[in-house]
């Protein structure tokens, strides 16, 4: 699996503690940044990694800010993106089940490290179910 992470001011921490943990889990990991904890936007590092997945360039996007919605809502309206806002494993399997999320947003000031692992563990480890969720899904864009 090939991933795309990227991270404002508020989610560079978290994406440090994650990247050697991620590295060891995947194929390849390309870091979009940011690259400090100096105040950024977070829309410009939401697009750059949406923008590579929906190319097709990476199969999943890892997007982090402080709360994790201003990244979702960013990534979310890229066309070919469907991002998931997850906080705990079980909304991480959904995204996968479900909603065949091709970009994890986590939000880096509400959850640990080790809450951030269980999640991105649980999807990279959660299939798709297809059936019904394919016809739910297809329906998405507008
Ligand atoms: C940055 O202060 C914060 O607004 C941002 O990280 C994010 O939570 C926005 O949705």
């Amino acid at each position: 699996m090939k991933i795309a992470i990227g991270a404002d001011h508020a989610g560079y921490e978290l994406k440090t503690q994650l990247k050697s943990w991620l590295e060891a889990q995947v194929d390849s990991l390309k870091d979009l940044g940011t690259d400090s904890e100096e105040s950024v936007d977070y829309p410009d590092f939401a697009h750059a990694v949406a923008g590579e997945v929906e190319k097709g360039n990476f199969d999943l996007g890892i997007l982090i800010c402080g709360s994790g919605l201003g990244v979702d809502m960013t990534a979310n309206k890229h066309a070919g993106i469907r991002s998931a806002l997850c906080w705990n494993k079980e909304i991480g399997k959904l995204a996968k089940s479900h909603n065949n999320a091709n970009v994890v947003c986590l939000p880096g000031r509400f959850i640990s490290v080790e809450t951030a692992k269980e999640i991105l563990d649980t999807f990279f480890k959660t299939t798709f179910e297809g059936g019904r969720h394919n016809r739910r899904i297809d329906k998405i864009s507008c």
